[in-house]
């Protein structure tokens, strides 16, 4: 494994990512991890992320130094390069000129670390301090036009350092630059694949589990999905999945799913049809916040009857996922994975949020990977594209694009007008380059004709996004034809809507939700 230690980068993630995209596996930790604890964990490699701070500055967080002298190869990136320097007996500045953007890179020396990044290869810096004087044994490498040491190395030693940022995209030599230092100077090999990844969650799961009963909320969504798909490979009929249905489903949803992961999959499921119990309980109530508590508590006593009734069993299935765990950062270290522990289930899950005392073990299968890898863990495991290429879709569904009161009867409505925009989005091609495309009702009614009459009713919000991860968002810039399409298909198939409008709102400052 490499191991990337984060000194509070927006980065650290991402570097995560790009080495595991070379079929290594990599895990972030936290800067104060003592080499006592990496030689513990033996990675091949480590990488220090850059950060916010200065390394001259009262308090700028280090590491421990006693890694220099670890063996191991270390690749400093911006922070990690200077904090490098810094601690072996250079020193960094304030540069004269800050370096924002992208930069040709001019290389020096294109051996190991820049074998094949070619001379001018466009690199993306972003600092304000520059090493000035490099430590004993380092050589240069490359550098810019505004920057003479941009990488730098002690062969020897085998430590590096770059002061751009080779895993943004911008980046064009950046790839190959890790390649290099993943295979040729710390010499990992491609394991970190997904056939082997299955392989070894299967093992650890029945090694775990035993011959144990194991439950799992299945919501439809990518993560329970995969979860459901991996888990039934693992441990066949043990493996229950509760399918609760609280009535705020797309339409057809709930027959999809249990046609498909019960009678084709022959995936033990559940259903449960909670619908009454969650309309009624919604009564009068338009508050958002309200509606949403009301519906988590909702799911969580209808999930902990029901279990009562099929169980027992001794195990949990969660779909807690790699940026999950290490969201909830600074909780300590799991000594026998190295991986920083989260302490809590998420409580912004998608099936609801369960609580954190509920008297289950956990069985969390997916916690090392990133949401592109568990995509790919699902279609390797034979999910279609259907389910694996789904737009995220809320834990308290349609009733949070129901503004105001939720009733049967705007339940219906928006559930056709829902189907409209999926249908034209995904006719014209364009489902899989949107992040969401769904329809909002408004509780109020506007005035319109139609034929010869008069109409007095509500109008549907076309809301569609671009984003990356759902923490930001733009409005997705839709075809006048499609637009045009969605509006008249939606005003004439549904009925109680008489106009359709047009979300054009970033997030932030909008949400990508309406509630
Ligand atoms: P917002 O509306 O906050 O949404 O911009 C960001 C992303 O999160 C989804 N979302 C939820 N997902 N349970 C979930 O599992 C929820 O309660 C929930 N609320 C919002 C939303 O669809 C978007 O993808």
């Amino acid at each position: 494994a490499i191991v990337i230690l984060d000194f509070g980068s927006q980065y650290s993630e991402l570097i995560a990512r790009r080495v595991r995209e070379t079929e290594v596996f990599s895990l972030v930790m936290g800067y104060t991890t003592t080499a006592e604890e990496l030689r513990a964990i033996a990675p091949r490699g480590i990488i220090l992320s850059g950060g916010p701070s200065s390394v001259y500055e009262p308090g700028a967080p280090v590491c421990d130094p006693a890694i220099w002298e670890l063996g191991i190869p270390v690749l400093g990136v911006c922070y990690g390069m200077q904090l490098m320097v810094q601690q072996l007996g250079g020193s960094v500045v304030a540069a004269g000129r800050a370096e924002y953007g992208k930069a040709p890179l001019h290389v020096d020396d294109p051996i190991d670390l820049l074998t094949n990044v070619e001379d001018g290869s466009t690199m993306w810096m972003s600092h304000g301090d520059s090493v000035e004087r490099l430590p004993e044994g380092f050589l240069r490498l490359a550098h810019t036009d505004n920057t003479p040491e941009a990488a730098v190395a002690d062969h020897q030693r085998r430590l590096y350092g770059v002061q751009f940022h080779p895993e943004v995209v911008h980046s064009t030599g950046g790839m190959a630059m890790l390649r290099n230092f993943v295979y040729h100077i710390c010499g990992c090999e491609a394991d970190w694949t997904t056939a082997a990844f299955i392989d070894e969650a299967v093992a650890d799961v029945r090694a775990q589990v035993g011959d144990k009963r194991v439950l799992l909320a299945l919501s439809g969504g990518v993560d329970s999905s995969t979860l459901a798909f991996l888990l039934h490979k693992a441990i066949g009929d043990q493996l229950t999945c509760m399918f609760i249905d609280q009535g705020f489903m797309r339409k057809g949803e709930p027959e999809f799913l249990v046609e498909f992961f019960d009678k084709r999959f022959h995936i033990n499921v559940e259903y449960i049809n909670a619908r009454e119990r969650f309309i009624s309980k919604l009564d009068g109530i338009t508050d958002p916040e309200e509606k949403r508590k009301l519906i988590g508590t909702e799911f969580i006593r209808v999930f902990e009857e029901e279990s009562k009734r099929l169980g027992p069993f001794d195990y949990l299935a969660q779909g807690t996922l790699y940026p999950d765990v290490i969201e909830s950062a600074g909780t300590g270290i799991d000594p026998k994975t190295g991986e920083r522990v989260a302490v809590k289930i998420k409580s912004h899950h998608n099936v609801g949020g369960l609580p954190k005392d509920l008297q289950f073990k956990l069985v969390e299968p997916l916690r090392r990977l990133f949401k592109d890898e568990v995509r790919k863990v699902g279609r390797s495991l034979g999910l279609p594209q259907e389910i694996v290429g789904r737009h995220p879709f809320p834990g308290p569904g349609l009733a949070i694009r129901i503004l105001g009161e939720v009733t049967s009867e705007k339940l219906n409505i928006l559930r056709d007008a829902d189907l409209v925009v999926r249908e034209e989005v995904k006719e014209a091609g364009l489902y899989n380059e949107i992040w969401q495309a769904f329809a909002v009702l408004l509780p109020v009614r506007s005035v319109g004709v139609m034929g010869d009459k008069r109409t007095y009713a509500f109008p549907i919000v076309l809301r569609c996004v671009s984003s990356e991860d759902g923490m930001t968002a733009d409005w997705s810039r839709l075809p006048y034809d499609l637009l045009e399409k969605i509006s008249n298909r939606i005003v004439n198939e549904v009925k109680g809507v008489n106009r359709v409008v047009l979300d054009i709102t970033s997030k932030p400052p909008g949400t990508i939700e309406w509630e």
